[in-house]
């Protein structure tokens, strides 16, 4: 089916379907295990979008050959992250679509007319995801319940808060996108400096403030005026992903230990995909599911 101008919703280049088909692998495999298995399994998506998405690198080039078609339509499309969960087979038992913005979650709607053999199963929620996976995943019984749970930011709205919840439920598998190139190693300036409200926002994400220490080397040095602390920047984008996977580690019994650099034409890392699993009973082999997924060749 081909989407309407207010169902695309444009975003990503090459890197978004290398993420969209490695989170699609997992969600295969996973339901193939979870049907014969004696729990309620959903899927999550928690920034959902509106299921289809309009790439900025195809729409500029789209653009720059054929402007006089692009007034009016937006070219290429790809099916989003919640539309790519509502194809895979076997089905999941129930999908709950996460989306902070009205219009993009009205948007949403349109997904059940789609699939009306999975209308009854999809809820859609318009909420801030950080205060509604608090609530889910504390003051829910997850004992009889599993779920794959899928956060696709653009930036830093993932709170450590949110993540420290999901990991007490021992029951959800998680895909998540961290930031590191479009936002974290932007924001970590050479000398230090970096405004406090920005500091703040990386206390948020990262769940303390050892960010600093593990970024940064402090030297003394005399000045005109006396001594002076002075920061000097010493992780590169690999030593951030490295930390940010150690933190996965200090909550998550499982964790991936090789996130997918997901990278822009420049090939420069825009973000890493990374994998956790809260679920201890399952996490050897959800991990090594995950982890051969994250290895398999470049899709493009
Ligand atoms: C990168 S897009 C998600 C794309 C989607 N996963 C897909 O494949 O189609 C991020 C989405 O999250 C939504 N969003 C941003 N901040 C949010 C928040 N705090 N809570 C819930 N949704 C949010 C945005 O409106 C946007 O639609």
């Amino acid at each position: 089916m081909v989407p309407t101008q207010g169902q695309l919703h444009l975003f990503g280049g090459d890197w978004t379907k290398e993420k969209l088909e490695r989170v699609r692998q997992y969600l295969t495999a996973y339901t193939k295990i979870m049907r014969k298995k004696d729990y309620q399994f959903g899927y999550i998506d928690a920034f959902a979008g509106t299921g289809y998405l309009a790439l900025k690198d195809a729409k500029a080039e789209a653009k720059r050959l054929f402007p006089e078609l692009m007034e009016t339509e937006a070219r290429d499309f790809v099916e989003g992250s919640a539309h790519v969960a509502l194809e895979v087979e076997p089905p999941f038992e129930k999908y709950i679509f996460i989306e902070k913005q009205g219009c993009r979650s009205s948007e949403l709607q349109r997904l059940r007319d789609e699939f009306p053999a999975k209308a009854n199963d999809i809820v859609i929620v318009q909420a801030e995801a950080n205060t509604y996976l608090q609530d889910l995943c504390r003051n829910r019984v997850w004992k009889k319940h599993r779920a794959v749970l899928f956060l696709d930011p653009y930036g830093m709205q993932v709170e450590w808060e949110t993540m420290k919840a999901i990991a007490k439920t021992r029951a959800i598998d998680l895909w998540l996108l961290f930031p590191l190139g479009v936002a974290v190693n932007r924001l970590l300036r050479r000398d230090g400096l970096i405004d406090e409200g920005w500091r703040h926002r990386l206390d948020l994400m990262f769940g303390d403030t050892g960010w600093f220490s593990r970024f940064y080397n402090v030297e003394n040095e005399q000045t005109f005026f006396g001594p002076e602390q002075k920061a000097v920047k010493t992780a590169d984008a690999k030593a951030i992903g490295r930390y940010f996977v150690e933190r996965l580690q200090s909550v998550f019994p499982g964790v991936a230990k090789n996130p997918l650099a997901l990278s822009n034409t420049k090939n420069c890392p825009l973000y890493l995909l990374c994998f956790a699993t809260a679920n201890p009973d399952a996490a050897t082999l959800a991990v090594k599911i995950a982890q051969a997924i994250l290895r398999g060749p470049r899709i493009r």
